[in-house]
């Protein structure tokens, strides 16, 4: 059984009986010839996948690795063994499938050549039995940029961890993708190496590579990997990924900045793409360990021929039936369901693969202020299905504006597609624990704005009568689909962790907003970035002194320093933003506020890096935002550096019919205006 599962996966398999009872051998460490360390993923009650790299000699001929998995850090009851070659053909990465595991415990495992060279040793945790009660700990993170930053963040989760009582630990790292960034500055390109504010790392450099305005990206799989094999030479990383299992998915990085399924977008050009993707899926499966579906038998992902066509044939949720896109996009597949002990089914979605191509965006009308009136975007994102099935032939905003709907007859915009909206609607009816977590890598809530609550001078800034404004908040249509079917079917637990925005938040998921009906159906967390630039801290840099209406995105104090005040303006309305910037005073701004703009939203922290844990109990889920400095440089201290806040917020289970209702405790540190 055991070995059908790894060859699925294609991985080789270790596993336990007489021979793993031999003796323990002297090992010789040699860290130096593992430069990109050892990782687990995605463990099960009785198994879990192990990973590492054992770089090529000179000669380049193929190694014989063997792994050894042990109930004690000191191998002297080793559990499973097995062995494998790895070669040039998986950029000489491998996978084991260590299986015959006890549900809920500690493993050490290391990985030996055929010289008695050893790998550093790494812990793994197998999850627990479906019938164990006891509450899930694990954490979630995304955006993590290495080429100018620093991987304080996973410091500081190690520090942490190790400080727990045992139940209480992580189980698992669920990592939502941008676990690295394919476009890179190169250090000697920049002034000073600087890039915005940050120091460039001269840890990437592609031996091919495009150049694109003022950065790189990867041009072939070589290149994919040479990103891999930089990002992974990181210490806190490799740590972080020798420590606790990671189970990953993508986001748009892991493949291109400004893409949809195997298209990419270089300076507004649609470019196909196949080629690229799927040498981008094949990088991604030598370097994450994870129970995912590749082509071909054995450990090779045996990348399939296709050639770079435009999309033609957009299916109803514009997928393109081109068999050249079917094949790439198809060539990995991610999306995966998981139960981990009775408390918690994962549901983890491949956002970036079937995406629409999104329709046509220009000649809308010419609007100051940055954001898109709602209903404007309601008609254009759900575009032929809008109403019904009925979009109106033109598109009116407020009561001046009206123009031809330029999407009467495209497909909705949509990111999951028909196959896998239908797999995860099955995913989500069948799960059967109370937490039903769905892993999304760029999340669903509405970032919303009241510039007609703008005072008069402002009045050019937004077309009278328009209502509310919209930052992010597409896919109206599969969201809507879905929390329909959460409220219809009577669903409860439903929660979405997410990353890609570079900013935590915590809220409630509704189809609508008022005026219309605010009726939350499940609960949503978004963690902030690892290290990867914020919102905030983009602004705080570029945005111009005299700029009118900066206080609604910066909050300039006395003292010179400065605030994230877009926070403020998306929690509490514009109204709370102007406030602040005439008293000083988040109370008194706060006291401003409009309640009708963000019922959905109880945090929000547009210049917050760090990570995010999750507790599970039966009858409660509890995360906690946990925020550090921007990390421009790597910490000099064990704990990696000091904490900015540490948020708590907590939902009791809710019954079929109620609404979640979260609370919020800050148990550290001064969140500021994020609340
Ligand atoms: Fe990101």
């Amino acid at each position: 059984m055991f070995a059908a599962q790894a060859a699925a996966i294609g991985a080789a398999l270790a596993f336990g009986g007489a021979s793993a009872r031999a003796a323990p051998v002297a090992r010789n460490e040699r860290r130096d010839l593992f430069p990109q360390g050892v990782a687990s993923g995605d463990p099960r009650p009785d198994s879990v996948i192990l990973w590492t790299r054992r770089a090529p000699d000179s000669s380049g001929a193929s190694h014989r690795l063997a792994v050894e998995v042990a109930a004690d850090p000191g191998f002297r009851d080793v559990v499973a063994r097995g062995d494998v070659a790895v070669t040039a053909a998986t950029d000489w990465t491998c996978r084991f499938l260590a299986a015959g595991l006890r549900p809920g415990r500690e493993y050490w495992y290391r990985f030996v050549d055929e010289a008695g060279n050893s790998s550093r040793v790494g812990r793994t945790v197998t999850a627990p039995a479906d019938n164990d009660d006891r509450p899930v700990k694990f954490a979630f993170v995304s955006c993590q940029d290495v080429t100018q930053g620093a991987m304080n963040a996973y410091r500081r989760m190690l520090y942490e961890d190790a400080r727990r009582p045992h139940a209480e630990q992580l189980g698992f790292v669920l990592h939502l993708g941008d676990f690295l960034y394919e476009l890179v500055w190169y250090a000697d390109e920049r002034p000073g190496g600087m890039e915005r504010g940050r120091r460039l790392r001269d840890i990437v450099r592609y031996p091919t590579g495009e150049k694109v305005g003022t950065f790189h990206i990867p041009a072939n799989l070589e290149d994919y990997r040479t990103a891999w094999r930089g990002y992974l030479s990181d210490p806190d990383l490799q740590d972080a990924r020798a420590q606790w299992p990671f189970v990953p998915v993508w986001d748009n990085h892991e493949f291109n900045w400004r893409s949809y399924q195997s298209q990419q977008i270089i300076n507004g050009e649609i470019r196909p793409a196949q080629t690229l993707k799927v040498a981008a899926s094949q990088a991604w499966y030598e370097f994450q360990p994870a129970r995912v579906r590749k082509p071909g038998s054995g450990d090779v992902f045996e990348a399939p021929a296709v050639e770079n066509q435009p999309l033609t044939a957009l299916d109803a949720r514009g997928l393109g039936q081109e068999p050249n896109n079917l094949a790439a996009i198809n060539a990995l597949q991610i999306r995966r369901a998981f139960r981990y002990g009775r408390n918690v089914e994962m549901i983890l979605t491949d956002n970036r693969s079937f995406g629409s191509p999104g329709g046509d965006y220009s000649g809308l009308p010419e609007i100051k202020f940055a954001a898109m009136p709602e209903e404007m975007l309601e008609i254009l994102d759900q575009a032929r299905e809008y109403g019904g099935g009925s979009p109106p032939a033109t598109i009116r905003v407020g009561e001046e504006i009206e123009f031809p709907n330029p999407h009467v007859d495209a497909p909705p915009e949509a990111y999951l597609g028909l196959e896998q909206m239908a797999w995860f609607k099955d995913r989500l009816r069948g799960a059967e624990a109370p937490w039903k977590i769905w892993g999304h890598s760029f999340g669903t809530l509405t970032g919303r704005t009241d510039p007609q609550n703008l005072p008069e001078a402002f009045a050019d800034q937004w077309p009278a009568g328009a209502g509310y404004g919209v930052t992010t908040g597409a896919y109206g249509l599969e969201h809507g689909e879905i929390f329909d079917m959460v409220r219809e079917e009577g669903i409860t637990g439903f929660t979405i962790l997410a990353g890609d925005r570079h900013a935590f938040w915590a809220g409630y998921t509704s189809k609508t907003l008022p005026p219309r009906a605010f009726d939350p159906v499940g609960v949503e967390f978004v963690t902030g970035s690892i290290s990867a630039q914020t919102l905030g801290e983009v602004q705080a840099l570029t945005m111009p002194k005299d700029r009118p209406l900066r206080a609604l995105n910066i909050h300039d104090r006395p003292d010179g320093s400065m605030e994230c005040a877009w926070n403020m303006t998306l929690l509490h309305g514009v109204q709370s933003s102007l406030v602040l910037k005439e008293t000083g005073d988040a109370d008194r701004a706060r006291a401003a506020r409009n309640p009708e703009l963000a019922p959905h939203l109880k945090f929000l922290d547009y210049a917050g890096h760090g990570y995010t844990t999750v507790r599970a109990s039966r009858d409660e889920l509890e995360t906690e935002f946990v925020c550090i400095p921007v990390p421009l440089e790597r910490s000099e201290t064990e704990d990696g550096g000091p904490l900015r806040y540490r948020v708590a917020h907590r939902v009791p289970l809710w019954r079929a019919g109620e609404a979640p209702r979260l609370t919020q405790e800050v148990l550290e540190g001064d969140p500021g205006l994020a609340v």
